[in-house]
């Protein structure tokens, strides 16, 4: 379903479909992040991955708990964002074959991914509030300060050192 089909008429349905679209997306994310944690070379980058999945599993949880907060059934709706990005991680990552390079490109594909859901949770718990669901927001809100600490390590990590590697 497109983002401004007719079904959305209400800020309600907005925020629902946003849900949904999102449930979908970390659904992916849980999927994707242990192969590039098999993929990355660096150890502090592999175990990165490996604890933002756990975090990924818990944001999955949340959203269930949210939808239950909210009335509504969990479902997910296609998100071709999220696969756009995670389609493009996995075609620049098989074409990469310098190990530094890949840490490297691993790296930006998976900010990619987070500003992705910064920008997402960013509007979902400006509108749960505007919607008088401060409750949701609130399960909202951890989630987005995971994803923003998981953006600033990796943006650390390729700065402290596999930038200069990859380019060594
Ligand atoms: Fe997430
Ligand atoms: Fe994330």
């Amino acid at each position: 379903m497109g983002l401004f089909t007719k079904d959305i008429k209400t800020m309600n349905d907005l925020f629902v479909h946003q849900l949904q679209d999102i449930y979908y997306a970390e659904q992916q994310l849980t999927k994707a992040l242990p192969k590039m944690a098999s993929k990355a070379t660096d150890p502090q980058l592999k175990q990165g991955f490996l604890t933002h999945l756990e975090e990924t599993r818990q944001h999955v949880a949340r959203l269930e708990e949210v939808f239950k907060m909210h009335g509504v059934a969990a479902k997910a709706v296609d998100c071709p964002a999220i696969d756009g990005i995670i389609e493009e991680a996995d075609e620049t990552a098989g074409e990469v074959a310098d190990k530094a390079v890949l840490d490297a490109a691993l790296i930006n594909a998976a900010q990619a991914a987070e500003h992705y859901e910064i920008v997402r949770y960013g509007s979902l718990i400006a509108w749960a509030k505007q919607l008088g669901r401060s409750d949701c927001a609130a399960v909202l809100a951890k989630t987005l300060e995971e994803e923003k600490a998981t953006d600033k390590k990796l943006t650390t990590l390729a700065e402290s050192k596999v930038n200069l590697r990859a380019a060594s």
